[in-house]
């Protein structure tokens, strides 16, 4: 695609990177891949390290729903029966697939990702190292669609992850059972399901299942309440993800340190 100017004047073919811009428009898409490539080596090496990711009542957002592990979280047992025994196993590798793609094909980021890991284009009228545009009519993109099916997981994953957030209210008791508290580890994880909810709510795409069919709203009366909570979340779109994905890998990391022993978590009640 050939890059002009915005007047609409004139369209002057542009070389990778070229522009009349004067702005620090390259700071954007820097801080993007900088801030994406943090978190996936993060969450791949998280996944990829299956212990300390529980600590007392608290497990790690990376690894909710817990099918088979070893915390006490697990549903099933420490290891799926048909898992190849010579394959590292951790519970994260079942269900991450999810999150991960629906973040990967939510409209928000893939036009951030496009522009600071393709620069196609590296940002508005910057000139781009293709002469073409093949958009996301046809393969490979065309997939990004399934985008709508990865919502109806997000969806799940929402309340999976409100329940990680009360199982970390109840504290074991000296003498058995437990007990309602709230540790600076449960502000974590509900703070974490919030702001997963505030991003998964303010989707393009449930806002489209929601109004996007009807004609006149006013007639219906309880999607139309529901299209303007969505629409209204879905005006901060882009801080609700970024919000969510540093904050939960900033809940991983704190049960991790608390497992561990670095940091001590402090009861408040
Ligand atoms: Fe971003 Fe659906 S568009 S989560």
């Amino acid at each position: 695609m050939s890059n002009g100017s915005s007047s609409g004047i004139s369209a002057v073919p542009m070389g990778f990177g070229q522009t009349a811009r004067r702005d620090w428009w390259w700071v954007q898409p820097v801080a993007v891949f900088l801030g994406f490539s943090a978190f996936v080596i993060y969450a791949t090496w998280s996944m990829f390290t299956p212990r300390n990711y529980y600590f007392g009542n608290y497990l790690s957002p990376f690894f909710e729903p817990e099918l088979w592990g070893v915390s006490p979280n697990a549903w099933f047992g420490a290891r799926p029966p048909m898992w190849p025994s010579w394959f590292i196993y951790s519970p994260a590798m079942l269900i991450l697939i999810f999150p991960l793609g629906f973040r990967l094909t939510c409209y928000y980021y893939r036009g951030a990702y496009y522009k600071s890991f393709w620069a196609d284009p590296p940002s508005c009228t910057v000139g781009e190292p293709r002469s073409h545009y093949r958009g996301e009519n046809s393969f490979p993109l065309i997939v990004q669609n399934i985008h709508r099916y990865f919502l109806y997981a997000a969806l799940v994953f929402v309340v999976f992850l409100s329940d990680d957030a009360w199982r970390g209210m109840w504290f074991a008791k000296a003498g058995g059972g437990t007990t309602f508290g709230v540790g600076v580890g449960t502000i974590i994880l509900t703070v974490n399901a919030i702001l997963i909810a505030c991003y998964t709510f303010g989707c393009h795409s449930l806002r489209h299942l929601v109004g996007g069919g009807i004609d006149r709203l006013s007639q219906k009366p309880v999607r139309r309440d529901f299209y303007r909570c969505v629409s209204c979340l879905n005006r901060k779109h882009m801080p609700w993800a970024w919000f969510s994905l540093v904050w939960i890998g900033f809940a991983d990391l704190y049960i991790r340190l608390c497992a561990m022993g670095v940091v001590t978590d402090w009861r408040i009640f």
